[in-house]
């Protein structure tokens, strides 16, 4: 079989299953499973197929009609302009989280915190982007930290951040000029919003944060003045009606300055603040 006519196939199949994209996703799963480029595709549309490519094609054509994100079907995602390893026990990072980054880049400082750091790209996005920084980047899932430390060593950042596993603060030691986080802020009574894309494919860890998502606010915000030095700022990414809940217990922990920034889409996606 040619490459067009396993293009076709493909599209067929997905759009059978009522995949979103279909030609789009058929075209990104071929170029996969041939190794090659999707730019690559329209110079092939006439070579032949090896039997065992398409074997291994329909593997990903079942995941993927099973819901499976792409990115996670690839094991990869941009972030920041990076391509990033992830796998089944990260979140797949959102462009949203991107947001964050543009906040802070062009205030670099020598001392951050990441708290929850999944497959680890705001820790290493910073790690690659300021020359002097020192990074320690958390998470309570040993399998996430696994998935950040491969990410740190690919971009060889490895000596600038330290991995540690801790429930938020309880074992950090320090203090920073930065502390920034995408922590969970999905409510388990939104679970039923929530695509089976993101509810299968994303640790629930990463997601959930008890009934009304502001359980991991909660637990983060009262403690942030302890771990700031003076003049140290702190960023958290929110859901988009979470602001005035977060906002009211970032000034009642003591923090100034408190704002809430919109991301591109302009929903709310960030509070800031800062200790004086
Ligand atoms: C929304 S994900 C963010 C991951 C990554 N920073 C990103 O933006 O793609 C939240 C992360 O917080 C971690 N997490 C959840 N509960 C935690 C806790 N009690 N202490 C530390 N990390 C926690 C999860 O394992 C997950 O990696």
């Amino acid at each position: 079989m040619k490459v067009k006519q396993l293009l076709r196939d493909v599209t067929k199949k997905l759009s059978i299953s009522e995949i979103d994209n279909a030609a789009r996703d058929a075209r990104i799963l071929v170029a996969h499973a041939l190794g090659i480029p999707k730019s690559q595709l329209a110079l092939n549309t006439n070579e032949s197929v090896p039997e065992e490519i398409r074997s291994s094609l329909e593997r990903l054509i079942f995941r993927r009609i099973n819901r499976e994100p792409i990115a996670k079907i690839l094991g990869k995602r941009q972030f920041w302009g990076r391509t990033f390893f992830i796998n089944e026990d990260v979140l797949d990072p959102r462009s949203d989280t991107e947001t964050l980054i543009d906040y802070v880049i062009d205030r670099p400082v020598r001392s951050v915190l990441e708290l929850g750091t999944g497959s680890g790209v705001i820790a290493i996005s910073l790690a690659c982007e300021w020359k002097e920084v020192h990074v320690v980047a958390t998470d309570i899932s040993e399998a996430a930290l696994f998935v950040a430390q491969k990410n740190a060593k690919y971009f060889d950042v490895q000596d600038k951040i330290d991995f540690l596993k801790s429930d938020w603060f309880e074992d950090i030691e320090g203090k920073f000029d930065l502390i920034i986080s995408n922590p969970p802020y999905i409510g388990l009574s939104e679970v039923s919003e929530i695509s089976q894309e993101v509810l299968n494919y994303d640790p629930e860890l990463a997601l959930f944060a008890g009934s009304d998502g502001l359980e991991a606010y909660e637990r983060i915000i009262p403690y942030l003045r302890k771990f700031l030095k003076p003049k140290g700022i702190v960023v958290l990414e929110i859901g988009a009606s979470q602001s005035d809940s977060v906002k009211t217990l970032m000034n009642s922990s003591g923090l100034s300055e408190v704002n809430t920034l919109k991301d591109l889409a302009g929903k709310d996606r960030l509070v800031t603040a800062k200790f004086h």
